[in-house]
């Protein structure tokens, strides 16, 4: 029997003990041992739950009892969970964790610890909830170097901008219902402003290049600002807008992170991810790309994901296996430098001599420029990111929204 304690009794961690629980059967088989939920730490008490007896205070008692040897956490944030996770490792207990935050901030430091103490940190559920996508990139594609990560990675923005398109409702009003759903945070802030996904496109890099790779680094913009407008021209279009992360690895091996809203093809893979779903697509030289689905989110495919890690963990006892990333750091290239074609909003007024601005007189017909009452959208010509932003900053208010096309 193989003893666990589960550090914060919430939603994933409640899910964790319902997985242990339902799947016992399964759990055993697969990795011969009977996993037992011994502690749950939290600071609450839950008279009446079955599991009430389990529930303890101080952490001492878990990390001080030899015949714990895998710890959950699913805490959250990165102050107490850090610490603990910091001492289960040091004293040679495996931590499975979905707390993206902390395994963003400060996971090369607890990959490292975990390797010098023959133990694990495996944080499956960190990126992509239930989707099994971080194993995936380290064992099923181990033979491949990856060159592209390409993903949908947070829930509650992919609902607001799929709600937004499908309700033809404003973003502060599809933020509302999405909060009243509980879809999203009464602070939204870490979704809505893109930080939550560039904290998974760290990991999510850092795996692909086996570097670490610093969030604060990524270039990141958030949904607040796209509008019903920008969301009606994208289907005037055939496209749609999604919130995506894409790191790509160049061939010099510099890695290229960002995470903002695109406007997507109709016949890309992601294009047809709606509500709150999460995919990714990982592009390996060998491979090309491989799409992965499912939910992102949600106490159950979260509490799957841990309980996967614990089983792993359970198999693999004494050694280290799935190095994550190495204490180097990532080289990153300049974004700027990057060429694309992107979408321009303004004001009808204005559209002529903003067009002309990124066109020129004579090719202004290959905008594909519409009239929307009294806004106007197009499309640019191909060009670097650097002189789009010069040419934004030029034109001053006359540029109402922008966006990249992929
Ligand atoms: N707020 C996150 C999301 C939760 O919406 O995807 C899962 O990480």
């Amino acid at each position: 029997m193989i003893n666990i304690a589960v550090l914060g009794y919430g939603t994933v961690g409640s899910g964790v003990v319902e997985v242990i629980e339902r799947n016992q059967e399964q759990i055993s088989r697969n990795t011969g041992e009977e996993v037992y939920v011994k502690y749950i730490l939290d600071l609450r008490d839950f008279p009446g739950d079955p599991y009430e007896d389990r529930v303890v205070h101080d952490f001492r008692l878990i990390l001080e009892d030899a015949a714990v040897s895998v710890v959950c956490e699913t805490m959250g944030g990165v102050g107490p969970a850090y610490q603990f996770t910091k001492q289960a490792l040091a004293a040679g207990k495996s931590v499975c964790t979905s707390n993206k935050e902390l395994v963003a901030t400060h996971g090369t430091e607890l990959l490292a610890l975990a390797a010098k103490k023959r133990c694990n940190y495996m944080f499956e559920a960190s990126v992509g909830g239930g989707i099994p996508i971080l194993r995936t990139i380290q064992t099923s594609l181990s033979a491949e170097r990856i060159v592209a990560v390409t993903g949908i990675l947070n829930g509650t923005t992919n609902y607001i901008l799929s709600r937004m398109e499908t309700e033809k409702a404003d973003y502060h009003e599809v933020l509302k219902q999405a909060q009243e759903l509980g879809y999203a945070e009464r602070n939204p802030e870490a979704d809505v402003e893109g930080h939550d996904t560039c904290r998974k496109t760290a990991i999510l890099a850092a795996l692909a290049t086996g570097k670490a790779v610093e969030a604060g680094e990524i270039h990141t913009e958030g949904i607040s600002g796209v509008t019903l407008a920008d969301l009606e021209f994208a289907a005037a279009k055939g496209r749609k807008v999604r919130l995506l992360a894409v790191a790509k690895i160049q061939e010099d091996g510099k890695l290229s992170a960002m995470v903002a809203p695109f406007m997507l093809s109709r016949e890309h893979a992601l294009a047809a991810v709606g509500d709150v779903f999460n995919a990714v697509v990982i592009t390996g030289n060998m491979l090309g790309d491989a799409l992965f689905y499912g939910r992102g989110a949600g106490k159950l495919p979260t509490a799957s994901a841990v309980v996967a890690d614990v089983t792993d963990c359970v198999r693999n006892q004494g050694r280290t296996v799935m190095g994550g990333w190495s204490e180097e750091k990532a080289d990153m290239a300049d974004i700027t430098e990057e060429e694309r074609r992107f979408y321009v909003r303004t004001n009808a007024a204005s559209a002529e001599a903003v067009e002309n601005a990124f066109w020129g007189k004579e090719d202004r017909a290959a905008s594909e420029g519409i009239l929307s009452g009294e806004e106007y959208g197009f499309f640019t010509p191909v060009m670097k990111e650097k002189d789009f932003y010069e040419k934004c900053r030029e034109l001053g208010d006359g540029v109402l929204g922008k966006m990249r096309l992929m």
